[in-house]
């Protein structure tokens, strides 16, 4: 039976989806073992996508697997991904849509992209491995065109500050562990610091871990 989290209908049990949070975080390329075995993208990705037009960057997009959730008023998608195993599996799942489809080599800190250029950023459990947010962030803001948005969907730092805790505790171990990944990264205030509003966010648990899907805009 599905479950309702937040507003977010969870994927029924018998259903097999792709990545759906913190189980992820082993090396990044075991984002693709899901789909190996023939996984869907989550309802969250879709839910990321939702709307988007004009020119999209995706960043840290791993394998690609949420290109097929791209609407098709997205008239052209960029993908940053380190890892040259995932961008040849990207590289397979862009032949199959229809919208054109380029794919980077590059890095959270310096995106290999134009100033203002698009019209758009997303990003799924990604912001966790930047080696330093506002680095990041900055980039972000310097490729999204004037009215651009970035969307995202990332892990976020415990509300309950034992837990919160307990997630500083275990990041110097779980970063080298988890393709550092850092468990107890705020987020939300990361993205204000940046000069970011965000317009919409959607907190919920899951599997234990506090995530957030939203909208934020350079202010
Ligand atoms: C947990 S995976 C998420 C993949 C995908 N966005 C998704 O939603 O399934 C984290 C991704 O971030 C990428 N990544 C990690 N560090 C990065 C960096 N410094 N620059 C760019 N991408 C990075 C990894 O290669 C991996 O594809």
């Amino acid at each position: 039976m599905a479950t309702q989290t937040g507003d977010l209908v969870e994927p029924p049990d018998t259903e097999r989806h792709y990545g759906e949070g913190m189980e992820q975080f082993h090396h990044p390329r075991s984002v693709c073992a899901g789909r190996r075995e023939g996984s869907a993208p989550t309802p969250r990705r879709r839910r990321l996508l939702d709307g988007l037009s004009g020119r999209v960057l995706e960043i840290g997009a791993g394998d690609g697997v949420k290109l097929i959730c791209y609407p098709s008023s997205v008239e052209e998608i960029a993908l940053v991904e380190p890892d040259p195993f995932l961008r040849a599996a990207a590289g397979g799942v862009a032949g199959s849509i229809a919208v054109p489809v380029q794919i980077l080599a590059g890095d959270l800190g310096s995106l290999p992209v134009a100033d203002a250029s698009c019209d758009a950023v997303v990003c799924s459990l990604v912001l966790c491995c930047a080696r330093r947010l506002q680095e990041t962030l900055r980039e972000v803001r310097r490729v999204l065109a004037p009215g651009g948005e970035l969307r995202f969907y990332e892990h976020q730092r415990s509300a309950n500050p034992v837990v919160a805790l307990a997630e500083s505790l275990v990041t110097p171990v779980w970063s080298r562990a988890a393709g550092g990944c850092h468990p107890a990264r705020d987020i939300l205030a990361g993205l204000r610091q940046a000069g970011f509003v965000v317009e919409s966010v959607d907190r919920f648990a899951f599997r234990h871990f506090d995530h957030v899907l939203g909208v934020a805009r350079p202010a």
